[in-house]
């Protein structure tokens, strides 16, 4: 299928690493890896859960250590992405992972600025850069990072609140959204993922969010079904992501159709492809062959995307003829 062009607004950079990249830049470093090669590296990746997939996660960032390294991830990661359909992509890093490494706030920033500079031209995928914070590391440890990254003028467009999630409510968190928004950024953040309804409703009224990531969870919750509809908040739904940390059992009980037809804001995205078996094309290859999705509904996916994007009119009405021009040039029918 010619993959439908979207917007991709939740992806973690170093999630993109895949077993071939993190081989060759452990032996750039001299890193030695736990693994003797990529065949045993990739049996690791059976998870259980959001944690078991978190520990790998964070492992395999030992091999990010120059700007080098981080500017490469990331033209791989656009590579594969102008592949899978990506015209827009919200990036989210997460800078405290590799300063408690000893890698400086510098580095992984302008690595990965590095990486998009030219993006536009050279794959056609317009970028953002979000600063995603750890939610299982201290709140004023967040507050301190935040805070260097508006003294160093990093191109940020907005903050994300990730890693584990259930015990770390975004309650936690209020002074740091709080910093961000007076800064003027948009906000993002986790809910729903592992975590109950009420860490979606607290990530509404008191980080003020402009999108949840995930958001799965909100479907035990009618009332918030009825508040998220009514306000069309987007939430950033991962698929195969779900499916391989067990948020779900099979792609086949996964609750995005249902999410559609409840008029929920809801869009596609690939979150960490190299770990979870595929990127957006890959995600809604098997949504398709799941609930044989028409091009009806590829192309809503595809717009909720669109719109939920922190993009400017102008690039939100290219974006949307994009995605015109897919429909009526035979959608999902024209292989
Ligand atoms: N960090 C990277 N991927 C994540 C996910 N799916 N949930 C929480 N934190 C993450
Ligand atoms: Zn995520």
């Amino acid at each position: 299928m010619r993959p439908v062009p979207t917007a991709e607004l939740h992806l973690h950079i170093e999630g993109t690493l895949e077993p071939e990249l993190i081989f060759a830049l452990a032996e750039r470093n001299g890193v030695e890896l736990p693994y003797a090669d990529i065949e045993e590296l990739r049996r690791q990746y059976e998870f259980v859960d959001l944690q078991s997939f978190l520990n790998l996660y964070y492992s395999n960032m030992t091999v990010l250590q120059t700007e080098r390294d981080f500017a490469d991830m990331t033209r791989s990661y656009l590579t594969r992405a102008a592949a899978a359909g990506v015209r827009h992509a919200e990036i989210m890093m997460d800078p405290q992972a590799h300063l408690s490494r000893g890698v400086p706030l510098a580095t992984c920033v302008n690595g990965v600025t590095a990486g998009l500079a030219g993006s536009e031209q050279e794959f056609g995928i317009s970028t953002e850069l979000i600063a995603a914070f750890l939610r299982d590391e201290p709140a004023d440890e967040a507050l301190a990072v935040l805070e260097e990254l508006l003294a160093m003028n990093a191109p940020i467009i907005g903050i994300g609140l990730d890693s584990a999630e259930v015990g770390h409510p975004p309650s936690d968190f209020l002074a740091l959204y709080e910093r961000a928004h007076s800064a003027g950024l948009k906000c993002v953040a986790h809910a729903g993922e592992e975590g109950p309804p009420d860490y979606i409703r607290q990530a509404l009224d008191l980080l003020e969010v402009d999108r949840v990531d995930h958001g799965i969870r909100c479907m035990e919750d009618e009332e918030l079904v009825e508040r998220l509809v009514a306000e069309q908040m987007p939430l950033t739904v991962c698929p195969l992501s779900n499916v391989r940390l067990r948020a779900v059992d099979t792609l086949a009980v996964h609750p995005l159709p249902g999410m559609l037809e409840r008029g929920l804001n809801v869009c596609v995205n690939s979150d960490d492809p190299a770990y979870f078996g595929g990127y957006q094309d890959d995600n809604f290859a098997r949504l398709q062959e799941t609930f044989g999705f028409n091009t009806g509904q590829l192309v809503k996916l595809a717009e909720n995307s669109v719109q939920s994007a922190f993009v400017t009119d102008e690039r939100r009405r290219e974006l949307l003829a994009e995605i015109e021009a897919w429909q009526n040039s035979g959608g999902a029918d024209r292989p």
